[in-house]
């Protein structure tokens, strides 16, 4: 497929603020031919920004149509397992919103089914867990082996964001009673967890504790975890979204230097002063709709896979003791 037909579910931040701007830059690779969301003038509004020719009023019409080639879909965590089997039914690829479920009784019988459909199916499923696909990631992973920090001692996970009633997320309704594991910590946490995992594994030892600063932040707005990992590596993790902090999220401590992970960039820091920066050119929201154009057209294999979400997913289960 040179140019992927993409229906999408759900309208609203995620659609928005994350997709159209980087669909924008990729006209060669992606169409919005359809678009369908609960409160149809948000769907209405989306498909005159993108030029989406349908509206449909309900996902079963969305992902029965013929010029549909893939589905998007970006809805409340615990509505999107039920949403992506039904596509991958109706002969559609999924690009689906992470966490990939609302919690573990809910994700692993999910993921089993969905990836077993898929794969009867020949469809591509594809969890939106965008820094998996990020370049600054990819280049700390070539620095890690080439063993520029020396080995990794100390592992310091840093998700500090002052979510106020101000905040278009914390205005997301399924947001604020959450249905889902772990509020704001999981829902965002699963982005770090992937780096963390990718890069040392999964932890080996995990202790937690959290707290509630907010009450408006449910079921808790903070986690702070011990970290032990297979190579003898130990690590702290905090999220807190009821504080700010200008950190990097992630700082690996090595025996000859550090490294840290901003949003889009990475710095190394060696033990007698030699520095080194590595910034991405694109989003990791842009690499990650190449990657899924490119394993939909057969050219490369499907590099990050719902098994994987759900280790994230599993991985911040016990930052937060569940
Ligand atoms: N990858 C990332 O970094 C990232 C960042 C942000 C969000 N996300 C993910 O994207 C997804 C959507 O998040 P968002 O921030 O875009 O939220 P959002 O703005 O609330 O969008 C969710 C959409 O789902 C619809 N919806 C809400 N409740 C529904 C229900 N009960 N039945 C059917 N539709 C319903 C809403 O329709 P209405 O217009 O009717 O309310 C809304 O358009 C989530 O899974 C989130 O975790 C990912």
């Amino acid at each position: 497929l040179s140019i992927v037909r993409l229906g999408i579910l759900g309208t609203g931040i995620a659609a928005n603020q994350l997709y159209w701007p980087e669909l924008q830059k990729l006209r060669s690779r992606y169409r919005i031919t359809a678009v369908c969301n609960r409160t149809r003038a948000k769907a209405e509004a989306f498909a005159k920004l993108t030029g989406a020719k349908a509206v449909c009023d309900t996902p079963e019409e969305l992902f029965a149509r013929d010029d549909v080639d893939a589905i998007a879909i970006a809805l409340p965590i615990e509505l999107q397992p039920d949403y992506v089997l039904a596509a991958l039914k109706a002969g559609k690829h999924v690009l689906s919103e992470k966490p990939v479920a609302a919690n573990l009784k809910q994700g692993r019988p999910f993921v089993k089914k969905a990836s077993a459909l898929a794969a009867k199916k020949k469809l591509i499923w594809l969890v939106a867990e965008q820094l998996a696909f990020a370049e600054h990631v990819a280049k700390a992973e070539q620095w890690l082996s080439a063993k520029a920090i020396g080995d990794v001692r100390l592992v310091t996970v840093s998700y500090m964001t002052l979510m106020t009633n101000q905040s278009a997320y914390f205005q997301t309704k399924w947001r604020q009673n959450p249905k889902f594991a772990g509020g704001f910590v999981v829902d965002g946490g699963v982005h770090m967890a992937n780096v963390v995992r990718r890069l040392l594994g999964m932890p080996k030892e995990a202790k937690s504790i959290t707290a509630s600063f907010n009450p408006a932040l449910k079921p808790i707005d903070t986690a702070v975890a011990a970290l032990k990992f297979a190579n003898g590596a130990v690590g702290v993790w905090r999220s807190c979204f009821s504080v700010s902090a200008q950190e990097p999220r992630l700082r690996l401590s090595g025996s000859r230097g550090d490294l840290d992970f901003w949003a889009d960039r990475i710095a190394l820091q060696k033990h007698g002063g030699q520095k080194r920066e590595f910034v991405a050119k694109h989003s990791a929201f842009y690499h990650q709709f190449m990657h899924f154009h490119a394993v939909i057209s057969g050219k490369t294999k499907l590099a990050f896979t719902p098994e994987e979400a759900l280790l994230d997913l599993e991985f911040m289960l016990r930052i937060i003791g569940e």
